[in-house]
């Protein structure tokens, strides 16, 4: 039997950016999926979820078609199943318990940690050995092919690359993760607005279809490719590249510690989310005003937004003040976590 553990994230910089090839400046999070499995013989991968309802079962060689799997939370585990048989796992059976920490639609990508946690887990029994980017970009389309929505690579490759006290600055058109330490006085306040949302009932899916529209108008291949110096006259477009443009400047302000330009780049990439991308909410952005009024350095819309958190970074003289002014929402405090594990027993 082994046990494995995977973390949610929190992005720091550069929401809506990696479905362009841009660049994101995600965390992992102290919040996490955990699955044991156990090895079986029968060629099946049963599986149950402390959060959710029912049993999964599907035929570990991925030969069950992944949409039709029933109770639906489990469509996703087959997804990861059928890619993972598609990239040469064996057809081991296993015995899940899968349990996570990390709430539900609200941006801190509950289902990467679940799908990275699962995915290795499963790699694992059938001592399947598979690079970490692959292992990201294989939970990427099983995401994909069970929801529908054309998510990025984000999520996953911080479930998989996280590090302890670092935030992770990836390409995601080269996929390279640079690990960024954090500063050690300051802390990322994640606060749930109280909207959750699925991502399947919200614009993501056209959003990205637009921006891919105006790249390809630009006779570009993603909006990456696009000067920041000249955004598009296109208020979708436009977020994207000077959303793009801030996540170098988080990531060296960090690295310096430089609290001013924190400031300037968390309320900029705020307003473009708000009023460009059009991703956010009256809840937000309320909390995201109650957050700077409280004396964070800086809020904003963290995830794909219409709901779940804001991120916040405060400096710890001042947390408690901040804590105590957005009292009654839910709040976690966390420090960078570390991705992807084994728990050893
Ligand atoms: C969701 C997607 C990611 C990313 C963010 C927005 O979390 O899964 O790929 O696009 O939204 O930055």
């Amino acid at each position: 039997m082994i046990t494995v553990r995977a973390p949610g994230r929190v992005n720091l910089m550069g929401d809506h950016t990696d479905h362009q090839d841009g660049l994101v400046l995600p965390a992992a999070i102290d919040r996490e999926c955990v699955v044991t499995a156990t090895p079986t013989s029968d060629g099946r991968v049963v599986a149950r979820s402390q959060g959710f309802a029912g049993l999964v079962e599907v035929a570990a060689d991925g030969r069950d078609d992944p949409r039709s799997v029933k109770p639906a939370w489990g469509r996703i585990l087959g997804s990861v199943v059928d890619i993972l048989a598609q990239r040469g796992r064996p057809p081991v059976g296993a015995e899940l318990e899968i349990r996570s920490s990390v709430p539900p639609g609200s941006g801190l990508s509950s289902s990467a940690a679940f799908e990275v946690a699962v995915a290795t887990a499963l790699c694992e029994i059938a001592a399947f050995v598979i690079d970490p980017v692959e292992l990201a970009r294989a939970c990427q389309e099983a995401e994909q092919a069970a929801t529908g929505v054309p998510c990025g690579i984000m999520d996953q490759l911080a479930a998989v690359a996280g590090e302890d006290e670092h935030v992770l600055l990836i390409d995601c058109r080269s996929l390279s993760v640079l690990p960024v330490p954090f500063p050690t006085d300051l802390v990322m306040v994640v606060v749930h607005s109280g909207v959750t949302r699925r991502l399947t009932d919200t614009p993501y899916a056209i959003r990205r279809r637009h921006c891919q529209a105006v790249a390809a108008d630009l006779g570009l291949a993603s909006l990456r490719d696009t000067d920041p110096e000249q955004p598009p006259d296109d208020r979708f477009a436009r977020h994207v590249v000077t959303e793009n443009a801030r996540v170098p400047v988080a990531a060296l302000a960090l690295a310096a510690g430089d609290l001013d330009t924190l400031a300037e780049v968390f309320d900029a990439s705020h307003a473009s989310l708000r009023d460009d991308y059009a991703c956010s909410t009256p809840e937000i952005d309320a909390l995201v005003e109650r957050l700077v009024g409280a004396g964070a350095i800086g809020a904003r819309l963290t995830g794909a937004g219409w709901g779940g958190c804001v991120v916040a970074l405060a400096e710890r003289p001042h947390l408690d003040q901040v804590i105590a002014e957005i009292g009654g929402s839910e709040v976690f405090v966390c420090r960078p976590g570390a991705g992807v594990s084994r728990v050893e027993p």
